[in-house]
This record gives C-alpha cells, sequence and structure tokens, in this order.
C-alpha cells in the first residue's frame, strides 16, 4: 500500500532554508525515503513550497536550486529518478509543483495531487503528461518553448546538408582507402531541390527561414496554420500527400499527439519519392518504426535521418542501427551550452511566476483548464 505523507504544516516565508535541495538517488527504496518525509513532515520548518523535480538527463540541479534561492521563495526542492508511478507517489501527492523531464504523469497520478499548483515540463514536447487531467484539476501545465529553437533549426539543416552532399558515404569511402565519387549518381543541386516541412511552428518556421539561404522550395503540411502565416512565411501549404509525393527532404516538427501518432506509416512511405529523404526531429513515435525499416531496406525512399526513436535508447539489436543510409543523433538536436542553461532557468521561472500569483507565459493546457487554476481558487 502507498505511504501517503500528511499534509504538511507549512512554516512563514524568507526562512534561512530557502532553495534546500535533497536528491533521492537512484535506487533509493522510496517507501524507506517517504516514511521518512514522514517523519519531518509534521515540524515546524517546513519550505512554504515543495518542489519535485521527477527526473533529469543532469546528475544535479545545482542551477534549479540557485534560482529557487535567488526567487526569494522558501521553497524545499526534491529531486527522483522515477519511472512509474509507485516511485513517484509518496513523494508527490503534496507537492505544490512538479518538473518533469521524461516521467510519465497520467491522469491516475494527476488525481493523487493534493495542491500541486503546476507542472513545469523540461523541453517543449508534453506528451509524456495528461494535459487534459491537468486541466480538468485546475493544473497549469508549462513548457519551456523557446530554449532550443536555434538549435533543432541548425540540426535539421546539418542533416539536409549531410544527405544532399552525401558526407557520410564520402566520409567512410576516404577512410576505406579509396577516392572519386563513392556512389555512381551524383547529388543534386540543393538549390533545385524541395523541403517539405510538417508542423511549422516555432522550430519548423525557422528551419523554413535557414531553408530559404539554401534556395530550397518550401512545402508545409500543417492543418493549424493559416493560409495568411503561410503566405507571410513565403510557403506554399498543401495537403500532407501532395508534400509527400513532392518534397526531396521531409521534415518533422509536429507535437506527439494523438493524431500525430503514427502520421508516417508504410502508406505515407510508398507516396514518397524513392530519392527522398525522412528526417524526423520532433518525437519518435510520429513515426512507424517498422514500416520506417521496411522502407529503408527496399529502398521505397532514400534514406533517413532521425534524432528520436520510438523507444529511446534504442535497443542493441534495433534493424535501424544496422542500416547504413540512416544517420542518427542520440535526441540531442537541443544540445548547447546555451540551451541547456536557458532550459534550467525556465523551467524554473514557470514555477515561481505561478508561486508568485502570476500568469506563466508557456500555459500548453490552456483550452482544458475547464476548473479554476489552484492558484485562482
Ligand atoms: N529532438 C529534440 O530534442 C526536440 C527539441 C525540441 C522540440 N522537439 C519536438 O518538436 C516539436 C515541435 O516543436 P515546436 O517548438 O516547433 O512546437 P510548436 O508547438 O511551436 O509547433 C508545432 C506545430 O505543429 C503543428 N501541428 C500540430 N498538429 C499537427 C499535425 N497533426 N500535423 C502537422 N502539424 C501539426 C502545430 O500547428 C504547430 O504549428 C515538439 O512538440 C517536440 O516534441 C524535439
Amino acid at each position: 500500500m502507498p505511504v501517503v505523507p500528511p499534509v504538511r504544516a507549512k512554516r512563514e516565508p524568507s526562512h534561512e532554508h530557502s532553495g534546500n535541495y535533497q536528491e533521492h538517488k537512484k535506487g533509493d527504496v522510496w517507501f524507506k525515503a517517504a516514511f521518512k518525509r514522514g517523519l519531518i513532515d509534521h515540524t515546524p520548518l517546513m519550505a512554504e513550497f515543495k518542489v519535485v523535480i521527477t527526473d533529469f538527463g543532469s546528475p544535479e540541479n545545482e542551477l534549479e536550486a540557485a534560482e529557487f534561492r535567488h526567487s526569494g521563495l522558501d521553497v524545499e526542492l526534491i529531486r527522483l529518478n522515477a519511472k512509474t508511478a509507485p516511485e513517484l507517489l509518496p513523494t508527490v501527492v503534496d507537492a505544490d509543483a512538479l518538473i518533469v523531464q521524461w516521467t510519465p504523469i497520467p491522469r491516475d497520478v494527476i488525481a493523487q495531487l493534493r495542491q500541486c499548483r503546476v507542472i513545469s515540463r523540461y523541453g517543449i514536447g508534453v506528451d509524456m503528461i495528461d494535459l487534459a487531467a491537468a486541466g480538468e484539476h485546475g493544473i497549469p501545465v508549462c513548457n519551456t518553448p523557446d530554449y532550443c529553437i536555434d538549435e533543432v533549426s541548425t540540426h535539421t539543416l546539418s542533416f539536409i546538408l549531410m544527405l544532399n552532399r552525401q558526407i557520410m558515404p564520402q566520409d567512410q569511402h576516404v577512410r576505406a582507402g579509396k577516392w572519386g565519387p563513392p556512389t555512381p549518381t551524383p547529388p543534386a543541386r540543393l538549390s533545385t531541390q524541395t523541403l517539405g516541412v510538417v508542423g511549422m511552428g516555432n522550430i519548423g518556421r525557422v528551419v523554413v527561414q535557414k531553408a530559404a539561404a539554401f534556395g530550397l522550395k518550401v512545402l508545409v503540411y500543417d492543418p493549424y496554420l493559416s493560409a495568411d502565416t503561410a503566405a507571410q512565411a513565403g510557403v506554399e501549404r498543401v495537403e500532407l500527400e501532395t508534400l509527400l509525393q513532392r518534397a526531396d527532404y521531409v521534415t518533422l516538427h509536429c507535437p506527439l499527439t494523438e493524431e500525430t501518432r503514427h502520421l508516417i506509416s508504410t502508406a505515407q512511405l510508398q507516396q514518397m519519392k524513392p530519392t527522398a529523404y525522412l528526417i524526423n526531429m520532433a518525437r519518435g513515435p510520429i513515426v512507424d518504426q517498422p514500416a520506417l525499416v521496411e522502407a529503408l531496406v527496399s529502398k521505397t525512399i532514400a534514406g533517413a535521418a532521425l534524432d528520436v526513436f520510438e523507444k529511446e535508447p534504442p535497443p542493441a539489436d534495433e534493424p535501424l542501427l544496422k542500416l547504413e543510409n540512416v544517420i542518427f543523433t542520440p535526441h540531442l538536436s537541443s544540445w548547447s551550452a546555451e540551451s541547456f542553461v536557458q532550459l534550467r532557468r525556465e523551467v524554473v521561472q514557470n514555477v515561481v511566476t505561478v508561486f508568485q500569483g502570476q500568469q506563466p507565459r508557456s500555459i500548453v493546457n490552456r483550452k482544458f483548464l475547464v476548473a479554476p487554476t489552484r492558484q485562482q481558487a
């Protein structure tokens, strides 16, 4: 049976313990940790706000703790490495805010959050959080919408340039002691080619701008893009089928939703040109991965470039990894010294803004917030 800590008696703001940071290392016995929490939860030294980081790629959270200290708020910051609801629940039921990277936050977890006022995500995609359930409980979900637009759009163009210029085959050719063209077919001139962008939001828009510098013609499929916005960006808005038939590179920049899961499967891959490439920067499950393997093996399409996978990291026996006509990066298209600092600051800023009684900038579940937010209640 899960151990549920009591509702905490909070101390007054501005206590000297502000920004306290406690890490629950992987392998901790969660029930034991919860029990310990129960022992201290009724002391008068509880911070005013309890914030739980459910998981994070970096081994430490000093920057986040410093941001909370800087805010002047009295925050106890707890770090978990939780993957499942039983690992989460004992610690999060009485949290005032959650900061989430990849841990799933499903409806049944949200229903047990007694006093959570905001869920803030490290990143842009919010597919691991049940947005509707959070909205129904009056909990705004926020993301960090612009920490990596420059990095991901540049990564996309890097893939296009590598595929067009056949950089990987030429590199392997030279390493094998060979010289001259690695294949009999020369690459097409990039400025004669067409890029198909699926999803023209913040990242897609900058991909379009950068592609223009290389003279690529751009087609866009985005059912939520207005004709005016498309015209202003100088792109042609088309249906997905048309984009797939005409593009030399198809790049995905839409969110993972029930609508986009396996948006690209066998039928869509068969609509692409045999000389075309698929690029996925968005989320692995937008592409039906076994269908992609089949299309790459049978040369239905020429190749692919992937930053994301259906299962991450991909298992060692993943058939994709054996194919030569694919370029991989390990879900790091957002990676730069600047982007990761911005990410960590903004994820905290969302929480601080809510605790200060204001509206955070990037609420992504506004349409589900039927109840007044807990801050308003
Ligand atoms: N690989 C990475 O490290 C990385 C980093 C950042 C973002 N991402 C992913 O990229 C996605 C896009 O990021 P963004 O900042 O541009 O988001 P955004 O919300 O600004 O834009 C998403 C666009 O997709 C469109 N869209 C929604 N449903 C669609 C559909 N069914 N078909 C086509 N288009 C659709 C929306 O209208 C919107 O214009 C994120 O949701 C995230 O999952 C990945």
